[in-house]
């Protein structure tokens, strides 16, 4: 099932046009339902840790395949949504999700994930509950832009967004991806489609 999944996005211009390539991972959306904002997703990550807290613009709920990490789980002290620093995410848990664990995480929640290479998981998003999402503005990196001359104000911060970096994968890329999924054992190294190439 999960194989014929994987290789249907080779043949899905719609779905391919929706894997991409982020920071901390590769993503390949297997489903979705625009409509509803819910997408089933597989992700895979190279073992990159997540350490600025952050939240996400939807609930979530992921349940891991191969693999496992580190979760730090933390609340807002104050609203349920926007900005926030680390002093007003107090910590809440410190699990180990292993194979098999699954559990769902509230758009309010905070977290962040220290994540064993090629950890690979089923991941099922629901509709956007806030326009983006945020993380700690004390632990991002920040640049300082040149004065601006007609304003007495002379710096301008430009706030760097923690998912910098997110971009469309390549087609070559997903080969190589499938390629590592059936390494691991995730998936099947033989295709059932018989499609797979551009
Ligand atoms: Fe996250």
């Amino acid at each position: 099932m999960l194989t014929n999944l994987v290789d249907r996005v080779a043949i899905d211009e719609v779905l391919f046009a929706d894997a991409d390539h982020h920071p901390v991972m590769d993503r390949l959306t297997l489903w979705r339902d625009i409509d509803r904002g819910i997408y089933l997703r597989l992700h895979v990550s190279p073992g990159n840790n997540e350490l600025i807290p952050h939240d996400h613009k939807y609930s979530f709920t992921t349940y891991i395949l191969r693999g496992s990490y580190t979760h730090v789980w933390r609340r807002r002290s104050v609203s349920y949504s926007g900005s926030f620093t680390a002093e007003k995410a107090p910590l809440g848990l410190v699990t180990c999700e292993q194979v098999g664990s699954c559990y769902t995480l509230g758009y309010s929640l905070i977290h962040q994930t220290m994540m064993e290479a090629d950890t690979v998981t089923l991941f099922m998003r629901g509709p956007g509950e806030q326009s983006r999402s945020y993380a700690a503005l004390d632990m991002l990196d920040r640049t300082v832009s040149s004065s601006r001359a007609d304003d007495s104000e002379t710096e301008l911060i430009e706030e760097r967004r923690h998912t910098d970096g997110q971009r469309r994968l390549e087609f070559s890329e997903f080969v190589r991806l499938r390629s590592r999924l059936a390494a691991l054992r995730v998936i099947d190294a033989i295709s059932h489609t018989d499609q797979i190439s551009r």
